[in-house]
């Protein structure tokens, strides 16, 4: 159990705000600013991988993240997993793919930070306390990231690149037209921040584009689907399907056999949304048919992908370790220090998730 309340939390937080406007009010500024500074500070945490092997390849990825937040405020208190010190210290949590059951033993913990855009790695933990607020990574450096990933594929299927290159290791010179923009209608599935973004710059490059969100939405020149009743539609006016949804409840396994049914004959998947969106078998099932003809795949249930796994070596299949955009902690660290001013003096965070909608 946590020792304070959410009443209680809220007290501290108006208390530090009314010092802080106080100070404001009678000091002048350079003095202020000192006064802030020597404010005693809340101490971080950053907590990243699942497992020993995962946390020592991904150290890297923590020591980024304390330097470019060092950058930005040298005096900030930054510890690393599991150099954690005093838990009690520990009011502000950053996590990737933590150890489920160990966020539970800081009881003084205000808000947890994911370090990506999605959060579903957070909740695959039972015990987190469902009043502290889960914040996530917006931003615009990783957008164009994924965009450029996703349209480096569309490109590549629609140009037939894997053919001519199967072709070239024969020294087979074989004409056959490419597909054309014409051909290939897109369909992204998810319009939220990276979603939104992909359609809009497909459909700038001269794409047909089918968006399906949630709720309505309106993006100029895409032609918009909104929920499970226009599910069904927004599949049947699609040749590439596009997966950019967060992993939820409704949408684990949404990439499935009578999902595939819907789509144009022949059809190509990206997904690189999450790997739990996809039913596996049910895609060897629709390459084997020929429902869909290939598929682009950066991310999987299991990661790293097993060795053995027959997604390696499925001639029609693209694999990619998880990269179509990892976090910047240059470009993402403003951010993220602007919310732990907040947190400091108990204002509202941005980029909150949503716990009713679990994204
Ligand atoms: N492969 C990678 O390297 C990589 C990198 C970053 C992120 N990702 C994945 O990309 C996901 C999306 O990120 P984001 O920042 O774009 O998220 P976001 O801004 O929260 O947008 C999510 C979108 O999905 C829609 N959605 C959610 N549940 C739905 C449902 N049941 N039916 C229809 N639409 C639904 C939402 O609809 P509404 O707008 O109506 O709410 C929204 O448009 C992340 O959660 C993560 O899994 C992958």
């Amino acid at each position: 159990m946590r020792p304070q309340s959410e009443t209680q939390i809220g007290a501290v937080s108006t208390i530090r705000l009314l010092q802080f406007q106080l100070l404001r009010k009678f000091v002048t500024m350079p003095v202020f600013i000192n006064l802030m500074v020597a404010a005693p500070q809340m101490a971080i945490l950053i907590l990243v991988g699942r497992h020993d092997s995962e946390r020592h390849s991904m150290q890297w990825f923590s020591q980024a993240w304390k330097q470019a937040l060092l950058d930005l405020d040298p005096a900030l208190d930054i510890r690393i997993w599991p150099d954690a010190g005093n838990h009690s210290e520990i009011e502000l949590i950053l996590v990737w793919n933590h150890p489920p059951g160990l966020l539970k033993q800081f009881h003084h913990a205000k808000a947890i930070y994911s370090l990506a855009a999605g959060v579903d790695h957070i909740f695959v933990d039972p015990d987190i306390d469902s009043r502290l607020p889960i914040v996530r990574i917006v931003d615009s450096y990783m957008a164009n990231d994924i965009v450029q990933y996703v349209a480096a594929y569309v490109l590549q299927y629609i140009k037939r690149v894997q053919h001519w290159a199967d072709k070239q290791k024969n020294s087979v010179w074989y004409k056959q037209p490419p597909f054309t923009f014409a051909d290939k209608a897109i369909g992204i599935m998810g319009l939220g921040h990276l979603g939104g973004k992909a359609a809009s710059i497909l459909q700038q490059m001269g794409l047909t584009v089918n968006g399906w969100s949630q709720s309505p939405k309106q993006l100029p020149g895409v032609n918009q689907f909104a929920g499970d009743a226009q599910f069904h539609e927004f599949l049947s006016h699609t040749d590439i399907l596009i997966c950019m949804l967060p992993l939820t409840a409704k949408t684990e396994n949404i990439l499935n056999r009578n999902t595939f049914s819907y789509l144009r004959n022949g059809a190509y998947l990206i997904n690189v949304g999450r790997g739990q969106h996809l039913v596996e078998e049910d895609l060897l099932s629709a390459l084997s048919s020929g429902q869909l003809s290939g598929a682009c795949l950066d991310v999987f249930r299991q990661e790293p992908l097993p060795q053995n796994h027959p997604f390696w070596s499925h001639p029609d299949i693209r694999v990619t370790p998880h990269i179509a955009s990892v976090t910047n902690p240059v470009t993402a660290a403003p951010q993220l220090y602007e919310n732990y001013r907040r947190l400091m003096a108990g204002l509202p965070l941005f980029n909150r998730v949503d716990l009713q909608k679990g994204y």
